[in-house]
């Protein structure tokens, strides 16, 4: 039977001027409160597990716009007065400048907005996982006079082969990385000058902050992509990370940075780092895969241009090969005891044990540089926080003096040592077994003279935590001692 004419023709056009734009699941959508549609509100897709809808503003604003969510479909535009938090929400933007709302919408929903009296950008995505939850800082490896080396937040730990008796076989004393994960999260570094006070006063959301670096050179904030990092790095066991390499920095300068991660409307929280003055030589080093954990500044003539940083390729290859020569002897010594089998340990197994002498034999092979803090951060507005930072574990070394271990060639300039932290030294002790005579100073006797000692544990004997800075280094550019 054919339809009447009409029909055809007004029904289509009715639903058509009627119908609110769909929101896909995962597609995070850049909108403008000046320009919405009407009515402003966009339909949830239905689905059986709960659905965050996150919000995040793209700009600063005095009167920013209001979200409000039904999973009640006989609303067509709820706003404040439906809010009864049953069937009507409204997602929070926090101070931040990002929120969310997580729950359930079976039947599908709205996504209600109420713009304010100023023209505001925004975004917003629903997804399954939560798109402004907390991600963690980036990490910052180290700094020189110019350079930095910056990580994104770990976001794909590495899998977990615990070996078993019989077949016990511990990583190569010659580590090699596994295969880094074939479709990485995507994140992007933004840095700036702490005191350009730019990103300071703008929302903490990925827009904001991209909007805004995309005007860099006129802002002073610098955008790097993952493409324009030195790759992925499993620098942990957290995780694989980006690595980002910067040049061209000014000394004795404090730099605000941030990753951004694609698909996630909050940014990271902001670490600081702090280049060292202008006199600063020794190098970065990093990449090495026999020491995974190793990305600072060493005592070692510079690489021969145009690096501009050690890798395992520019250091002297008898470094490498005797690292990997002790590591050898020692899994040979620990597998002799019947890992995976005669447990020494509850907690710990031979493969902790490994790991945790690779990464003090790494500390203590490659001494890091320090500097000491300019005592010109109390010429700002010094606060008792500030004058209550306890100074990092550096010790001076004389230009050619013989390094701890003597596989290093002596340094031809006198520098400051940042000595490893004994926490290091103490979860190898903790994570092998006793037979292997592996031990640590003690806190109250000498071990200060070759580790930093009371920063993260208190220092008395056994003690885990409790120390005066509880970390080896914090978010806000300081460092107390090498963690390796
Ligand atoms: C709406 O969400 C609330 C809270 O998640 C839930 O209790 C309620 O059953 C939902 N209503 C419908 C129609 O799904
Ligand atoms: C999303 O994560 C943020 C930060 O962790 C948290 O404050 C917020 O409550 C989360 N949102 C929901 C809806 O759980
Ligand atoms: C022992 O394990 C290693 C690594 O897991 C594997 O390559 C090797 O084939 C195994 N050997 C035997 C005899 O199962
Ligand atoms: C990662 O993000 C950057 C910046 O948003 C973009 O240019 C690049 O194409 C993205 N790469 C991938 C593989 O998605
Ligand atoms: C950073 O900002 C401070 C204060 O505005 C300024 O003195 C300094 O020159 C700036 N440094 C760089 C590298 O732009
Ligand atoms: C960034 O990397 C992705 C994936 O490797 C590639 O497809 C894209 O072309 C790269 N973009 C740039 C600008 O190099
Ligand atoms: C360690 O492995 C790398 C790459 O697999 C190789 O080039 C190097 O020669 C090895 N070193 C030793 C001491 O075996
Ligand atoms: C490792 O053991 C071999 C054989 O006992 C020995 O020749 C070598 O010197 C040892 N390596 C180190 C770095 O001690
Ligand atoms: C900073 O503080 C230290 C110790 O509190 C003091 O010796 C120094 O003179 C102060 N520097 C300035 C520039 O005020
Ligand atoms: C860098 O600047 C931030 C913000 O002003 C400050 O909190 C931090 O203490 C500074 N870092 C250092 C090491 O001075």
């Amino acid at each position: 039977m054919l339809l009447p004419l009409s029909l055809l023709a007004a029904v289509p056009s009715f639903l058509f001027a009627q119908a609110q734009q769909q929101l896909s699941l995962d597609t995070v959508v850049d909108l403008d409160s000046s320009d919405l549609p009407s009515p402003p509100s966009f339909r949830l897709p239905s689905e059986s597990n709960q659905l965050y809808v996150s919000v995040a503003l793209c700009a600063n604003s005095d009167s920013p716009p209001r979200f409000f969510v039904t999973n009640d479909t006989t609303f067509t535009q709820p706003g404040p007065g439906d809010v009864d938090d049953v069937s009507v929400f409204e997602v929070i933007v926090g101070s931040e400048g990002f929120g969310s709302w997580a729950g359930m919408l079976p039947s599908g929903g709205i996504l209600a907005v109420q713009k304010g009296s100023t023209t505001t950008p925004f975004e917003v995505v629903v997804s399954a996982t939560n798109a402004t939850s907390e991600a963690d800082y980036p990490y910052v490896g180290d700094t020189t006079s110019n350079q930095a080396l910056i990580f994104s937040p770990a976001f794909s730990p590495a899998p977990i082969n615990e070996p078993s008796y019989p077949n016990y076989t511990l990583p190569s004393a010659n580590l090699s990385l596994p295969e880094p994960p074939s479709s990485p999260a995507n994140y992007s570094l933004v840095f700036a000058n702490t005191s350009s006070a730019v990103l300071q006063s703008l929302p903490r959301t990925t827009c904001a902050i991209r909007a805004i670096a995309e005007q860099r050179g006129r802002t002073g904030i610098d955008f790097l992509s993952a493409n324009q990092s030195q790759g992925l790095w499993l620098k942990d066991p957290d995780g694989w990370r980006w690595q980002w390499f910067i040049g061209g920095l000014t000394p004795r300068t404090n730099y605000t940075a941030y990753t951004l991660q694609n698909g996630m409307l909050a940014a990271s929280k902001p670490v600081n780092f702090v280049t060292k003055s202008a006199s600063f030589n020794c190098p970065l080093i990093h990449n090495l895969p026999f020491c995974p954990s190793v990305s600072y500044a060493v005592p070692l003539a510079p690489p021969r241009p145009p690096a501009t940083a050690h890798t395992a390729s520019t250091i002297p290859s008898d470094i490498g090969d005797t690292i990997i020569s002790i590591m050898a002897n020692f899994t040979t010594t620990l597998t002799t005891l019947a890992c995976g089998r005669d447990h020494y340990s509850p907690l710990v197994s031979c493969a902790d044990c490994q790991q945790a002498y690779r990464t003090w034999l790494c500390a203590v092979t490659f001494p890091r540089c320090g500097e000491t803090p300019a005592s010109s951060s109390n010429t700002t507005t010094s606060t008792d926080s500030q004058a209550q930072v306890p100074l990092p574990a550096l010790q001076n070394v004389k230009a050619g003096a013989t390094p701890r271990n003597p596989v290093l060639p002596a340094f031809s300039s006198e520098y400051e040592t940042l000595l490893p932290c004994l926490e290091t030294c103490n979860a190898a002790d903790r994570a092998c077994p006793a037979f292997l005579g592996f031990k640590c100073p003690l806190p109250h006797f000498t071990a200060a003279s070759s580790y930093g000692v009371g920063f993260v544990d208190s220092g008395d004997d056994g003690e885990v935590g409790g120390g005066t800075t509880g970390v080896a280094q914090d978010v806000y550019g300081n460092v107390w001692c090498n963690a390796g």
